[in-house]
């Protein structure tokens, strides 16, 4: 750990490979967000100096994982690679069954393929869209059970993906047979990148259980969530992050990971249980569309790169700058009044833009307006999670979201404070002329998720 009492959050690593930071002009970009109809799915990745689109995939992998792809063992059956990979996931969550996948929601359609049928509910704190999206694909329906200052971004509750234990049991009891099983995300993506607390995750098992319902975890997070949890959690602060972890997982029956998040890799995930029960239907599943249960659609380097990874985030030297860097975003920005989601989450920061642009009214899509405000003034890659992604016009009628967000989701080990800094410098410009920025109108949207391709143009 570094020491105390320096101020300065200092990245936990030295560089020994770089890549150019990209810069385009301030007119060169207005060409390129023109031509993309002012979409920045839509702008090539080269066009982009500070790229916080997601924190999915997007990680630097360590010398140590490239050093263990280079070893790694690429036999169609039984390598190596996936011995030492099945250990690692064994070691760490307890569980004795792991199946790896290509990402998180592969993970997902395996094991929601084999377990739910038309008409079955699946609660959780709230579901991430792929998530939910398989859950429906399967003819089920997904429920968002998360406490109600979850709802609110100005509360400061330290857990606020925690899930309402009370609605749940009453959930469970009216439910209990058409619940093949049930979550929890941690973090919660979907509430903005909050904590789960260790006394939540317990209590949620135990209501799991008094109806006898496996309690299966989204755990794309957990060593943020783990960390929060010493952080903020009486009790907890003087326990190591990894046996937090370990307590975590021992609560519930499996898991489903994407490996993308805090894996520390660039591609894969698993799903990984404690029972037999559903496993042989799993393998068969994933024969049929992953690849042989011991590389499920991925490299042998993968598994590799991956095991290594979720060992690697449990150091918390690098927990401790990962948090801190979202922590010191969101306060930076709330003093140049941009207000963002409250507290600051693990991996990203959510800026308010509907109290931010509050001139811009929500069918004028005030988020999209900044995502694009911040492409232009500072090459910036933000995601407008608002009336963009989720609002509806239904006879003509204008349904907005319940939120008008941007998201800043930070890749883990890329960008320096000194990067931080720059960004929060345009921001501070941004938010000084924040009165000239103009709302958007739709131009042309495909029929489902729109946000991906819908193209727009100023007002
Ligand atoms: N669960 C959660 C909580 C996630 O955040 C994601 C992905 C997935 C499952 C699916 O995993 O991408 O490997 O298939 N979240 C990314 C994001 C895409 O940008 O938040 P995947």
């Amino acid at each position: 750990m570094i020491e105390k009492p320096h101020r300065t959050i200092i990245e936990p690593f030295k560089i020994k490979m770089v890549e150019p930071l990209p810069s385009c002009t301030h007119n060169e970009r207005e060409k390129i967000l023109k031509e993309a109809g002012y979409n920045l799915f839509m702008v090539a990745a080269k066009h982009v100096t500070f790229d916080f689109l997601t924190d999915s995939g997007t990680s630097a992998m360590s010398s140590a994982q490239w050093g263990a792809m280079m070893i790694a063992d690429e036999s169609y059956a039984g390598s190596t690679s996936f011995e030492r990979f099945q250990k690692t996931v064994c070691d760490l969550t307890g569980y004795a069954h792991v199946l790896p996948t290509h990402q998180g929601r592969a993970a997902e359609r395996l094991l929601f393929g084999v377990i739910l049928k038309p008409g079955m509910k699946v609660p959780s704190n709230n579901h991430f869209d792929t998530t939910r999206a398989n859950i429906e694909q399967s003819g089920a329906e997904a429920i968002d059970l998360v406490i109600d200052e979850a709802k609110d971004s100005t509360s400061m509750h330290p857990f606020k993906g925690n899930i309402d234990i009370a609605k749940l049991d009453s959930f469970c009891a009216k439910y209990q047979d058409i619940i093949p099983c049930g979550m929890l995300t941690i973090t919660n993506n979907t509430g903005g990148g909050q904590p789960v607390s260790l006394e939540n995750i317990r209590s949620a098992a135990k209501v799991y259980k008094k109806y006898d319902i496996p309690f299966i975890l989204d755990v794309c997070r957990f060593a943020e969530n783990s960390y929060l949890i010493k952080m903020r959690e009486e009790g907890q602060e003087d326990r190591s992050v990894k046996d937090i972890a370990k307590e975590t997982f021992s609560l519930a029956d499996g898991c489903m990971m994407s490996g993308k998040k805090d894996g520390l890799s660039n591609i894969g995930g698993f799903i990984a249980l404690k029972s037999d029960k559903w496993v042989s239907a799993l393998r068969s599943s994933l024969i049929l569309t992953e690849g042989f249960p011991t590389y499920g659609g991925l490299a042998a380097r993968d598994l590799e790169a991956l095991a290594v990874g979720l060992k690697e985030v449990l150091d918390e030297s690098y927990l401790s700058y990962r948090i801190a860097t979202s922590n010191y975003m969101a306060t930076r920005l709330n003093k140049y009044d941009i207000p963002t989601m409250q507290p600051a989450g693990g991996h990203a920061v959510y800026i308010d833009a509907k109290a931010f642009l509050s001139h811009i009214p929500q069918h004028q899509f005030p988020g999209q307006s900044l995502v694009c405000e911040m492409f232009l003034a500072e090459g910036i890659r933000a995601c407008e999670i608002g009336s963009v992604m989720f609002g509806k016009t239904e006879n003509e009628t204008f349904k907005p979201a319940a939120m008008e967000l941007v998201r800043l989701a930070f890749p883990r080990r890329v960008y320096t404070q000194s990067h931080f800094d720059y960004v929060l410098e345009g921001m501070a410009e941004i938010a000084k002329k924040k009165k000239d920025l103009r709302g958007m109108r739709l131009a042309w949207e495909p029929p489902f998720l729109r946000h991906f391709t819908a193209r727009f143009e100023p007002m």
